[in-house]
């Protein structure tokens, strides 16, 4: 028998942490080769060669050394090139670091103004990273919910405004939404920004899915609007954009005072991005405008597609996406949606994410990742459309 007195758990809030019902439901489907899955949030291609051969040349040529913990200085000059052309406004190197992923820099946001017992405050349905990293440092995470009204999913402003009380610390805005495809208004900037000037709330942009907008070359942004005094964090990533989910690579946009802190939060979390990866983040930055067009033209057409395809089966409700690349839509009657995208892995070998996955106001609904090409969605839909039908 073992004489520890004391037993080998992790801290109360990491064992309060969600488990991911995607990996669930994505476990049930092991080891066939028959599913098509749309269940995960990345596209069915892979990253184009004009970033994939310059990192693999970096990588040969040995470029395999530590870095600057806020990343290379030409990679920065390229972002804010970069972005200072997607904004319209000029944002200087001294407001960018190169982090690894953007989840990496959604928990370095946390750890930049998080303490523990501060109030969060988040939307809802949500990627589960938002709510469960803040609370990791032992935040408080208050939800407001998104519904759907009249084929779109909405914000109720009001309803965010009062969550905004005082004592909130952090405000963490996805938009466009992951699971939802719902966009931050324009018109809806002014509000926010105020109330977050008001109390002192740190508004944390999670905007992965900025450029993957359906009528326009960017979803609107906070950046245009932030002085260089106000408690604005940016957080992005490589990943959905360029097709980069592998790569592990993102980057924050911070104001100017918070960056040196940032750069030794980096330097205990990872220390830096890798030299060679960061060669194909300077590519898709220098070079990417005509293919990131392209992705949003494919994207175009597969909203239409798939979201054509789902209001064609009889039961469903599908809101429309007005950005990033999913379909959150519900099924009649459905009342367990793990339950129920393990049924349609089982029978016909269809991966969906449970709308479970993503909160307690996911639940009944269903997610579809459509970043794939037309046939595998239009084989995915018919396998969903012969399900229901039975
Ligand atoms: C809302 C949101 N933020 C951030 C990320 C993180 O992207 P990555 O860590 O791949 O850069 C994702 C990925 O799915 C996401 O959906």
């Amino acid at each position: 028998m073992s004489d520890a007195m004391f037993p080998p758990i992790p801290r109360p809030e990491v064992q309060t942490l969600r488990m991911s019902k995607i990996r669930e439901v994505a476990n049930a489907g092991l080891g066939r080769d028959d599913i098509l899955a749309f269940w995960f949030g990345e596209s069915d291609q892979s990253t184009p060669d004009f970033i994939r051969e310059p990192a693999a040349r970096a990588l040969l040529d040995g470029r395999t050394y530590y870095t600057h913990n806020l990343g290379r200085a030409d990679v920065r000059e390229s972002l804010s090139t970069y972005l200072t052309g997607l904004h319209g406004t000029a944002i200087g190197v001294d407001r960018l670091a190169i982090v690894s992923s953007g989840v990496n820099a959604v928990m370095l946001a946390s750890q930049l103004v998080i303490s523990p017992g501060d109030r969060a405050v988040v939307l809802g349905p949500s990627w589960p990273n938002v709510p469960e990293i803040p609370k990791i440092l032992s935040a408080r995470v208050e939800m407001v919910t998104l519904e759907p009204a009249q084929g779109r999913w909405r914000l109720d402003l009001d309803r965010l405004m009062d969550a905004l009380t005082p004592d909130t610390r952090m405000l963490i805005l996805n938009s466009p939404n992951n699971p939802t495809g719902w966009m931050l208004p324009e018109a809806d900037r002014a509000a926010i920004l105020a109330r977050c000037r008001q109390y002192g709330i740190w508004l944390v942009c999670d905007d992965v899915y900025e450029r993957l907008t359906f009528d326009r070359p960017s979803a609107p942004s906070f950046l245009p609007l932030a002085t260089l005094e106000d408690r604005i964090i940016g957080t992005n990533s490589f990943s959905k954009a360029w097709r980069m989910t592998g790569w592990r690579l993102g980057w924050m946009v911070v104001p100017p005072a918070l960056i040196d802190g940032l750069g030794v939060l980096i330097e205990y979390n990872t220390s830096c991005a890798p030299d060679f990866i960061q060669e194909g983040a300077k590519a898709a930055l220098d070079h990417g405008e005509p293919y990131v067009a392209s992705v949003r033209a494919e994207l175009i057409a597969a909203r239409e597609q798939v979201l054509a395809g789902l209001r064609a089966i009889p039961g469903i409700e599908a809101p429309q996406p007005d950005g990033g690349f999913y379909a959150l839509f519900r099924v009649a009657g459905c009342t367990d949606s793990v339950a129920l995208c393990k049924e349609l892995i089982r029978d016909v070998g269809l991966g969906l994410a449970p709308g479970a996955a993503f909160g307690p106001e996911g639940e009944g609904w269903l997610r579809w990742c459509f970043a794939a090409r037309p046939e595998k969605n239009a084989a995915g839909l018919a396998r969903l459309a012969g399900f229901l039908a039975r």
